[in-house]
């Protein structure tokens, strides 16, 4: 008998030969881009700890959008940066506040080209940064949230969102939005909710894009990276309450509990590559110390093999093109 029998290296042996055999591949209709909006801009404005993205203006975000509908993607995911914040983060359900302008202006750009999606969450609208409103001891106040996420809901649906993307971990919030969109009419509007939000030291460089106002952490309503039995608790909850997609982020840290819930859920089930796992790969690429294309390539062809069948990545826009170009 020859030795060794087995030659699993015969199916790499060539480009070819690893295309045929490749498990797993990307598609610009599995990526989401998620988006800055700041409001007053006059110009896109760099964010330091995140090279290469901006926080938008009107026109710059329009164009970004544009481009992600050429590209087919999944759609973009809209962040708003506002000028003026407040203890109750108002500006969050004002039709004409920076966040539900930019929806309406998308969705008028885009039409049916391109899903619009926006983040459900008060933390960019607070002026202490958290993502509900404070009770007089200062800790966060779960139903008095729950309450503003409702209208807040309404207001992102009639502006023209088709997805909304409620990411503040309050418990009830998913029953509460679905609710609050169905009395209102908004019965199509989907919920893709953020349901195993880990507390991260990753998220540091959205703060900055987000200019946000938190001192502290969230450790009291996003989960503990410790836990894994709680994320499909936190899945099942979401799902009972009506979500009809669910995420897991951030992503990297975190490709075991994409796996689980993937195996777990009866609905699509998407992961997001957040700002510091961005950076990172920005920052090791910039030194030298790794190839950048390769490494954005990998990163995300491994949270869809963990399992997630689409990625918030904010490459999407630059993967949907290498994909384009067949490189
Ligand atoms: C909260 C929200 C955050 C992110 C998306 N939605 C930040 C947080 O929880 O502090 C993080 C995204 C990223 O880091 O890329 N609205």
């Amino acid at each position: 008998m020859p030795f060794p029998l087995q030659r699993p290296r015969r199916l790499r042996q060539s480009p070819a030969m690893r295309r045929l055999v490749a498990e797993t591949r990307l598609h610009p209709s599995e990526l989401i881009l998620p988006a800055f909006i700041k409001e007053g801009a006059d110009e896109p404005l760099p964010i330091a700890s995140m090279p290469g993205v901006v926080q938008h203006t009107t026109d710059s975000l329009k164009a970004a959008a544009a481009e992600a509908a050429e590209l087919g993607l999944g759609g973009i995911m809209l962040f708003g940066v506002p000028e003026t914040r407040d203890a109750t983060g108002s500006a969050g359900l004002d039709p004409q506040g920076v966040l539900n302008r930019a929806i309406a202006d998308v969705k008028a750009e885009v039409g049916d080209g391109l899903l619009v999606m926006s983040d459900l969450c008060l933390d960019e609208f607070t002026d202490h940064g958290h993502c509900g409103v404070l009770r007089e001891d200062g800790a966060v106040d779960n139903d008095a949230t729950l309450e503003i996420y409702g209208q807040m809901a309404v207001a992102q649906a009639e502006a023209g969102a088709d997805v909304l993307g409620p990411s503040g971990m309050m418990d009830g919030q998913v029953r509460v939005i679905r609710e609050a969109l169905d009395a209102a009419g908004h019965t199509d509007a989907v919920i893709f909710a953020y349901a195993a939000k880990y507390s991260s030291a990753f998220y540091g460089p959205f703060r900055d894009a987000v200019d946000s106002q938190l001192t502290g952490d969230r450790k009291t309503y996003q989960m503990d990276a410790a836990n894994r039995t709680e994320a499909l608790r936190e899945v099942c909850l979401d799902l009972e309450e009506g979500a009809d997609m669910v995420m897991v982020k951030p992503a990297m840290a975190y490709l075991d509990i994409v796996r689980d819930v993937a195996e777990t859920a009866d609905v699509p089930v998407s992961a997001y590559q957040i700002s510091g796992e961005y950076a990172m790969i920005e920052a090791a690429a910039a030194q030298g110390w790794i190839d950048r294309r390769a490494a954005i390539a990998e990163s995300v062809l491994s949270i869809r093999r963990a399992g997630a069948g689409s990625v918030l990545t904010y490459y999407a826009a630059e993967l949907g093109r290498w994909i384009k170009e067949g490189s």
